[in-house]
């Protein structure tokens, strides 16, 4: 797998229309949550990338059955027998940890075991705030050599928790070890992400009390028993800016049909200040881009509604190949500009001083032999290799496959010129 490579041959002006896919963050901490539920739940809309496939494969471990039928999952978790997850497993992504609160309600006093997460190499990404906060509701965690023991031996209680920053994934962890507890959960400062919204809306139509959600202050009246059901998974905001930066690249004009707009309001404003015009509807973004992007001074990434960390690279990317000098501050991970230094391989101007990156105005952009750090740095490397003069070739691209659905087709599609090699 780690053989395949993307050579992109640049300069091709994308024309066209693409589909946004589900979103790869929601439908993860959707198929966590299976776990919690009585009888089977229909996820539709989920896309085809390997963290999917590697969540289906823990779901499938702890005794779950786990069906995919085209975009369709099908989980059934009422034969769930295990109560831990191997090593090898939790280290394929982030979102693994999700499996902790969704194990603790669903086994209580029941020890589960599980191990620190993988995911993408972002800087340190402790989970301090997920302990902490299942720890209020009750359970009680030990750490031996990297292994978690997690169990709840009085089960869970509902409590006040307030959040010292608001992590999406203990957002979501809570959420899960909450539905279920005893009694009345107070979440503040919690992430307000969209993905956050999806997942609420998810376990409300399985009959969860979840209020307040998209809010940093968001309200769970237990309940005794959650029941599957057929839920449609929220559109991909990352892979649509993504494409929003290929269009913006190749002085391109694309249709982005089944997005989510009211959750690119961050991003949309970006764009147009590049010189992009955006025409957005409730569910599809036109982007049409000028010949020459204009600079933008002061992005910087914030918790949701403010711009999001995982565009972030991307927009880099774009801003590499605007007339002038650009200043983007990363406040969400403490390394997150791993995409920079391959970025100007290409030709790029960019100059990092901590968390600021500053991108000056390139002498000449041209196709390079190029490695995908993490997922969307992978995906800022597309972007720029569009922009080149010549062949870009971009090696270790499992990154990118843990998070873009079909890339090369959907690119190929309006005109890219995107070649997968074994
Ligand atoms: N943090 C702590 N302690 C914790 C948890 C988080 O210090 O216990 C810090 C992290 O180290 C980081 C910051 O808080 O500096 C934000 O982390 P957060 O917990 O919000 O992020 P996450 O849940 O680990 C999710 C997405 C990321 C996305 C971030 C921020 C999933 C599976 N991952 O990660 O997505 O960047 O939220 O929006 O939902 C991606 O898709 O490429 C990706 C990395």
């Amino acid at each position: 797998m780690n053989m395949q490579q993307l050579v992109i041959n640049g300069k091709n002006k994308l024309q066209g229309e693409i589909e946004i896919s589900g979103a790869k963050n929601s439908v993860l901490a959707l198929l966590a949550a299976t776990v919690i539920l009585n009888g089977k739940t229909t996820l539709t809309g989920c896309p085809e990338l390997s963290d999917v496939y590697s969540t289906c494969q823990i779901l499938t471990s702890l005794g779950c059955s786990c069906k995919r039928k085209g975009n369709s999952i099908t989980v059934c978790s009422d034969d769930i027998h295990k109560s831990d997850i191997d090593h090898s497993l939790m280290m394929k992504m982030r979102s693994s940890i999700l499996f902790m609160g969704a194990l603790l309600a669903r086994f209580k006093s029941r020890p589960c075991e599980v191990f620190y997460p993988g995911g993408c190499p972002l800087g340190d990404r402790p989970i301090d705030i997920h302990i902490s906060a299942l720890s209020k509701l009750g359970a009680v965690i030990t750490e031996n050599g990297g292994k978690l023991i997690c169990k709840a031996p009085n089960g869970l209680k509902g409590a006040d928790i307030s959040l010292m920053f608001p992590s999406v994934g203990a957002t979501e962890n809570i959420i899960l070890a909450s539905v279920l507890a005893k009694g009345e959960t107070n979440l503040s400062n919690c992430a307000c992400e969209p993905e956050i919204t999806d997942l609420c809306r998810f376990l409300n139509k399985c009959g969860a009390k979840i209020y307040g959600y998209g809010t940093p202050n968001i309200r769970i009246v237990g309940v005794e028993k959650l029941y599957g059901c057929e839920y449609k998974v929220c559109p991909d905001r990352i892979e649509t800016a993504t494409y929003m930066g290929c269009a913006a690249v190749t002085g391109g004009e694309l249709i982005l049909n089944s997005a989510d707009t009211s959750s690119m309001t961050a991003v949309v404003p970006v764009f147009e200040q590049m010189g992009c015009k955006i025409y957005a509807r409730e569910h599809s973004i036109l982007i049409a881009a000028p010949g020459q992007l204009k600079p933008v001074k002061n992005i910087r990434t914030m918790p949701y509604p403010g711009f999001p960390t995982d565009a972030q690279p991307i927009v880099m990317a774009a801003l590499a190949t605007a007339g002038g000098t650009s200043v983007i501050v990363e406040t969400i991970f403490p390394n997150r500009f791993g995409q920079a230094a391959e970025l100007v391989k290409m030709g790029a101007d960019i100059r990092i001083e901590n968390d600021v990156a500053i991108i000056s105005k390139s002498g000449g952009l041209y196709g390079a032999s190029v490695k995908c750090h993490d997922l969307r740095a992978g995906a800022s490397l597309v972007v720029l290799a569009l922009a080149c003069e010549g062949k870009s070739i971009l090696s270790d691209i499992y990154h990118i496959d843990r998070g873009y659905e079909c890339l090369e087709q959907k690119l190929n599609a309006v005109g890219g010129d995107v070649v997968r090699t074994y």
